[in-house]
């Protein structure tokens, strides 16, 4: 099966980076040909990231030597690595939110004429990227109002612009819907053709056979196995995890109490109208939709991060008042939001800090803040998600994608949020993560609480929810017990809309 090297675009051979306390990548062996789609599996910390990093010339390697068509390499910067046709979606955004999606795409290297910007050229070249990538933004649109969906398009172009042979991605998906994905799918099949070799992570592990051609899993910083995509799941999984994974939706039915959170009337003009329902103790309501139908919006307003125009949001019996974080909080509701890095953290903090963000004010004795009490409470928490770190004071930035994901919801557990509000709480958190913080969510609406979920992964909507309320621009388009909640019966709600119609073919507002 294995090629002479020289077939090979791209060999690394021994990687060693280490970091304070982390040994990230501890020998790590891995090759490339030409027109494949090579995946990267592994669990969250495993060192995915670290290694592309070491490719596109974002860390230096301690140890080990990097090869491209055959020729040892040093990658020192962005520029080497661009030299040598290296190209590098992130996982964490490189796109300037000031800026316009062109002055993104063209960061650097906008065209000039006479010396000076050629606005107009750049605007027209920044077209042409955007319409091959199929998003819908404008070349003047600021970077910082488009949405993470969208960005995460504009990010793929703007690799895509550099005409690379090497075209890594990291965790593209995470945040693309399933037409975002099929296209970009699309791209990547048309670039393989093309002989362009492609690095893949994902933690969607049913993309695999769609799109790889081999598969590397990594583990604790090594290289564990190379097997083809086509490799049963089950196998991927022990492979990954060291384990299998018996039940991947845990869900425990608790019987539902009062009702903890009751949403009515809800609007925010223009944005989302008249959204009503309830979620009990002991529930986990599902919230399912397309992107863009509003979900996240409804739940920015629940939790009064925006201030709705009409309606009321009633926790536990009392009325909150409208656009008022503090009192939500002071309710008990918690959200952990979609845009971890905007909203969920405090990214030069550490670990600790973080996950005592919220219940910062309650943990004081006598006037004074319980650091020993914090400590043990977040040590607790951490062991429980097991987040991967080397230690309660590393720096949240320094996390990988996944463990960061799993201290914003450790906040709102360690916070013990009666009605717990999460928006695509799994996204960039791998399969065996998953199952355990489906368990958490279990043991809490065993104990009476109350969970709101928002997830463009409708297995996992249906699998973890007791009723499936379904949002099709900016209104409930319908409920549906567990029973009845498929992915076909979700997916015609989520499309027709309200009253059903499915013609009327709106432009996708711009929900912000
Ligand atoms: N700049 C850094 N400083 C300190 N530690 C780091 C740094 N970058 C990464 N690490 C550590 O290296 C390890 C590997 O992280 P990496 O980001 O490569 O994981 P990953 O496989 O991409 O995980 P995920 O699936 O969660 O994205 C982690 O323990 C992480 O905390
Ligand atoms: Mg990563």
């Amino acid at each position: 099966m294995s090629l002479p090297a020289e077939k090979e675009i791209l060999r690394v051979r021994g990687l060693r980076k280490a970091f304070p306390g982390v040994l990230a990548l501890d020998g790590v062996d891995f090759g490339l040909r030409p027109g494949e789609v090579h995946v990267l599996l592994g669990e969250n910390g495993a060192g995915k990231s670290t290694l592309i990093k070491t490719l596109s010339g974002a860390h230096r390697p301690d140890a080990g030597t990097i090869e491209v068509d055959g020729r040892e390499v040093e990658i020192r910067t962005a520029q080497d690595a661009e030299r040598l046709g290296i190209a590098t979606i992130y996982q964490e955004f490189n796109l300037v939110p000031e800026m316009t999606v062109a002055e993104n795409l063209f960061l650097g290297r906008q065209p000039r004429r006479f010396g000076l910007l050629d606005r107009r050229a750049m605007n027209a070249a920044a077209r042409d990227l955007l319409a091959k990538v199929g998003v819908q933004a404008d070349p003047d649109d600021r970077m910082a109002g488009l949405g993470i969906a969208r960005s995460q398009m504009v990010e793929i172009a703007k690799a895509l612009s550099l005409d690379a042979r090497v075209l890594i991605m990291d965790e593209p998906t995470a945040v693309l819907t399933t037409g975002e994905v099929d296209r970009l799918f699309g791209i990547v099949a048309r670039l393989r053709e093309q002989g362009v070799a492609v690095i893949f992570i994902t933690h969607h592990l049913e993309e695999i056979p769609r799109i790889g051609d081999r598969v590397t899993v990594l583990r604790d910083g090594r290289s564990v196995a190379e097997v083809p995509a086509d490799t049963p799941r089950d196998e991927l999984v022990r492979l990954m995890v060291g384990r299998s994974i018996d039940q991947q939706y845990p869900r425990e039915r608790t019987e539902a109490g009062p009702p903890l959170l009751q949403v009515k009337g809800l609007t925010r003009d223009g944005v989302f109208e008249d959204v009503s329902f309830e979620v009990r103790a002991g529930e986990v309501v599902g919230l399912a939709g397309l992107v863009g139908a509003g979900r996240t919006e409804v739940a920015r307003a629940i939790f009064g991060a925006d201030r709705p125009d009409r309606g009321e949001v009633i926790v536990d019996g009392r009325s909150l008042p409208p656009g008022d974080v503090h009192a939500a909080m002071e309710a008990g509701v918690g959200l952990v939001p979609e845009d971890r890095k905007g909203q969920g953290l405090v990214l030069g903090a550490d670990v600790q800090e973080n996950l005592g963000l919220v219940t910062l004010g309650r943990s004081s004795r006598g006037g004074l803040v319980d650091r020993a009490g914090q400590r043990a409470d977040a040590g607790a928490i951490a062991g429980k998600l097991n987040v991967r770190m080397s230690g309660l004071r590393q720096e949240v930035r320094t996390l990988s994608g996944g463990n960061q994901q799993k201290v914003v919801i450790g906040k709102w557990l360690l916070a013990d949020a009666k009605v717990l509000v999460l928006d695509e709480p799994t996204r960039g958190i791998d399969v065996g993560a998953k199952v355990e913080i489906y368990e958490l969510i279990n043991t809490l609406t065993a104990s009476g609480h109350a969970v709101l979920m928002i997830s463009s992964d409708l297995p996992e909507v249906l699998g973890m929810s007791d009723r499936v309320l379904v949002m099709a621009r900016g209104r409930l388009a319908g409920e549906l017990p567990a029973a009845e909640a498929t992915q076909d019966a979700v997916m015609a709600l989520a499309v027709a809309g309200p009253g059903g119609a499915g013609e009327n073919d709106e432009e996708n507002d711009d929900v912000h």
